[in-house]
């Protein structure tokens, strides 16, 4: 069911939501955040602003529920790998690259442990919330592994003797530091961006989409 307004899908809470607002503000969008609303009209452009969770931000656009989304890049390749996997949608356009959420996709070991290579991860069973990314990965290493599949506290697994080695999302280190954990791959180095569902736009939905490109180039220009 397509609206007349467009549909702009950001995350309600977590890394990448304060920018993502920031970002929609600077580019002369006006809206109020008021309590635990899910839909969000702006009070001067035909767009609603949908404040979901992060990890159904892809599924809503491959479904083309939603006509524009902000996500990082991890949990877009994520969920994309999954539903190709499932013979499910997934397929959407990548509008532009976003100047902020930046952080890598890294496996974990034991900060006491020793490590010369992914061969060393052989057999290993590895915690993460990124399975297909883990599997692809390790495929292309040619290492076989077993997946732990956590949806929070991935950090804690290895000491919680749940898992051998984890692997999570990196900004500072702090999280792998605080756990006594060493980051010894990185697998993907991510960033948020913005998204497009595929298929027709109304003449006045593209128009509003170009114009609002238009305003995040200056934004980010001005920035660098
Ligand atoms: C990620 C990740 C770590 C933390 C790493 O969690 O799961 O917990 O960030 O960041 P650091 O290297 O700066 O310590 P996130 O904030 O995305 O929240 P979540 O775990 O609830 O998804
Ligand atoms: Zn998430
Ligand atoms: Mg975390």
């Amino acid at each position: 069911m397509q609206t007349q307004r467009l549909r702009i899908a950001i995350q309600k809470k977590g890394r990448l939501s304060k920018e993502c607002q920031n970002l929609l503000k600077q580019c002369g969008v006006k809206f109020n955040l008021v309590g635990e609303r899910l839909v969000v009209h702006a009070e001067n452009m035909p767009i609603d602003l949908l404040l979901v969770r992060d990890d159904d931000i892809p599924g809503l656009i491959m479904d083309g529920v939603v006509d524009l989304g902000v996500i990082g890049e991890n949990e877009l390749e994520e969920v994309g790998l999954e539903r190709s996997a499932l013979g499910e949608p997934s397929e959407y356009q990548k509008l532009r690259r976003l100047d902020f959420g930046g952080c890598r996709l890294s496996i974990a070991i034991d900060k006491d442990e020793t490590y010369s290579g992914p061969q060393d991860l052989q057999g290993k069973r590895i915690a993460t919330t990124y399975p297909q990314l883990v599997k692809r990965y390790m495929d292309e290493q040619g290492v076989t592994f077993s997946p732990c599949m956590l949806n929070g506290s991935v950090e804690v697994a290895p000491r919680a003797g749940l898992a051998d080695a984890i692997c999570d999302l990196v900004s500072t280190g702090a999280t792998l530091e605080a756990n006594g954990l060493k980051e010894v791959e990185v697998i993907l180095r991510s960033k948020a961006v913005l998204i497009q569902r595929n298929g027709e736009f109304s003449a006045e939905k593209q128009a509003l989409i170009e114009r609002l490109l238009t305003r995040m180039q200056g934004v980010i220009q001005a920035k660098e």
